[in-house]
């Protein structure tokens, strides 16, 4: 019994992924796509996916799931792509590591599947993100920006508009928490754990303050610092459960009605709008505050689509590449998941906008986002400042102490690797 399924094992193990198809002469190709587990309905990427093969009758896509979290992608994939055989023909990958993953020579080079006079079409962030020496290694698929969330009937009811400013947004929270004595709200989350979603939040308040973590105005570095850590510990607007907070938690206790002010990124929108949501038709989106003086500091994130050297498959991979970034499957995955197309001429498309109105809202949001640097130590830096930032959120360190380790390691790592553009 047990020689038979080695039998059998050893037999599928060596017809690899090109399989005789049953019944036809012709081959069949096996494609495994490798992607963090996208929000919401999972069968939108899955019929997308049925798709492409009705379409290409020889091909079957495998779909096998990652966890949604940045860091722990990153893990997996510099694992397994760093051998030169990657168990994987395309791959999600987030816009922060495409240069990284360029210069590795893991991810092969796109270019022919976006021409550059189809770029112009997309927003220009991400294609910078995307492009290593000169060449586009991966497709941007979706783009993300940081963005406030906020409870419309709980500050109509006590007559607030949404805060323009850090400063303000501490008033109104406590005003209303004040008010309302509902020992379950809270005032302001956001993403708090130790990962890159607490980088994301700190170079969004920093650089609302007209300075950045590395580099800027040493004071105004300390006083954003110094902000977050006081949401929790001084304005008591924030719970402490927040420094361990990512995504998803937040966009539950938001979505539960546990929350009047969230920061998040777009993808929350339509979840807090489905039936049934406790929020639905609750809930406004406004730019991320800044403090005064300074200007609203989104950072751009989203995620592209690479394909790894190693694929025997290229042109089919490149086909799919394709399909799952063309106008009529972004309109889709706006449509049915919320997320934002990365093609700029879908923000005026009226079938899109009818059902999605917030994506004209969001347009100059995503347009004007910062990106986190473009390098390819990007990942190096971002692990040696994240546990500095954590330890200023709980308490531990004060911002002064943080701030002299993040910014003597980040000069230590990146030498002069960070150039005088990526400075500013
Ligand atoms: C979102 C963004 C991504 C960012 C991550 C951080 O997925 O799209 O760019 O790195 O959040 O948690």
């Amino acid at each position: 019994m047990m020689t038979g399924i080695w039998i059998l094992l050893l037999v599928l193990a060596s017809v690899g992924c090109t399989q005789a198809g049953e019944g036809t002469d012709r081959a069949t190709t096996v494609l495994v796509f490798k992607h963090g587990k996208l929000s919401g309905d999972g069968r939108v990427l899955s019929e997308l996916l049925r798709e492409f093969e009705q379409r290409h009758p020889s091909v079957i896509v495998r779909e096998e799931l990652l966890p949604a979290d940045s860091d722990r992608q990153h893990q997996y994939y510099a694992m397994n792509l760093d051998g030169g055989k990657a168990p994987f023909d395309l791959l999600g990958i987030d816009t922060i590591w495409a240069q990284e993953f360029a210069k590795a020579g893991w991810i092969a080079p796109l270019d022919e599947i976006l021409t550059p006079a189809e770029r112009e079409d997309f927003f220009p962030g991400p294609i910078e993100a995307a492009t290593f020496q000169g060449r586009l290694h991966a497709v941007p698929w979706y783009v993300d920006a940081g963005v406030l969330y906020y409870r419309r009937d709980l500050l109509d009811r006590h007559g607030f508009e949404p805060p323009r400013t850090w400063l303000e947004l501490v008033r109104i929270a406590k005003l209303v928490l004040d008010a309302e004595q509902d020992s379950k709200l809270a005032g302001f989350v956001w993403q708090g754990k130790q990962y890159e979603g607490l980088m994301c939040v700190a170079l969004e308040v920093l650089r609302s303050n007209g300075t950045d973590l590395w580099v800027g105005d040493r004071d105004r570095a300390e006083y954003g610092l110094r902000f977050l850590r006081e949401t929790i510990a001084t304005h008591g607007i924030t719970p402490l459960s927040t420094s361990m907070a990512d995504e998803e938690s937040t966009r539950w206790m938001f979505g539960e009605g546990h929350a009047l002010f969230m920061r998040n990124w777009p993808y929350a929108w339509s979840l807090l709008q489905q039936e049934g949501s406790p929020v639905r038709g609750k809930v406004g989106v406004v730019p991320l505050p800044a403090f005064s003086g300074f200007t609203s500091a989104p950072v751009l994130g989203g995620w592209m689509l690479a394909m790894p050297n190693s694929s025997t498959h290229q042109e089919v991979v490149g086909e799919l590449i394709s399909f799952l970034t063309s106008p009529d499957t972004q309109r889709r995955i706006a449509m049915e998941l919320g997320y934002n197309p990365v093609r700029r001429a879908l923000y005026t498309d009226q079938s899109l906008l009818e059902l999605r109105p917030l994506l004209k809202d969001l347009y100059p949001i995503l347009l004007g986002a910062k990106p986190r640097p473009v390098t390819p130590y990007y990942l190096l830096l971002s692990q040696a400042v994240q546990p500095e930032i954590s330890a200023v959120v709980v308490g531990r360190k004060s911002p002064k102490e943080a701030l002299d380790v993040i910014r003597r390691r980040v000069d230590q790592i990146m030498g002069e690797q960070i150039s005088t553009t990526e400075r500013h």
